[in-house]
């Protein structure tokens, strides 16, 4: 049984079993069935890096990626991720063990300020790279839509973006 299991796991009236893979780690939990994905992820696993914002599917604060496609964690239902791949920000790194290219041009470029929309940020940036290496400035946006940057104005956020695709394309 690993420490997740331990952790935040009340049996009681509703509860079920869920099973599925956080982080790259296989886990049973037991979660009521009200229990969003974003309580089970900060609540009772203190993965704390899924930030809890509007609650509403408005900000992008909580994002996380679902077999490899990003979602609001505050609008998924724990028991809806039964059998699937969860990643969050604590889960992305490069394959050496640093941090993933993407977060690398974060800081770089200043992509952040008070840090707290930059998880979702991160999140929706390596799901649109995973599948799009060389997306246009119209497809980046559109990528972004779903997360709200209250600080920045976005120019770093956007210098980030460009920053990581183009390490990607000069990649050997
Ligand atoms: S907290 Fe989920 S979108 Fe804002
Ligand atoms: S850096 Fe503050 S909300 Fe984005």
């Amino acid at each position: 049984m690993s420490k997740h299991e331990m952790l935040g796991v009340t049996r009681g009236t509703g509860q079920s079993e869920l099973a599925c893979t956080i982080n790259g780690e296989e886990m049973k939990l037991e979660v009521a069935g009200s229990k969003r994905l974003l309580s089970m992820l900060r609540d009772d696993l203190a993965l704390t890096g899924t930030k809890r914002s509007c609650e509403i599917g408005r900000c992008g604060a909580c994002m996380v990626l679902v077999d490899g496609k990003p979602i609001n964690a505050c609008l998924t239902m724990a028991y809806q991720c039964a059998g699937k791949q969860i990643t969050t920000i604590e889960g992305i790194g490069a394959a050496d063990g640093g941090i993933d290219p993407v977060q690398r041009a974060f800081l770089e470029e200043g992509g952040f300020q008070c840090g707290y929309c930059t998880p979702g940020m991160i999140i929706s940036v390596k799901a649109l790279l995973d599948r799009n290496a060389d997306p246009s400035e119209d497809e980046i946006e559109e990528a972004l839509s779903g997360n709200i940057c209250r600080c920045t104005g976005y120019g770093g956020i956007k210098r980030a973006v460009e920053r990581a695709i183009e390490w990607r394309r000069n990649a050997p």
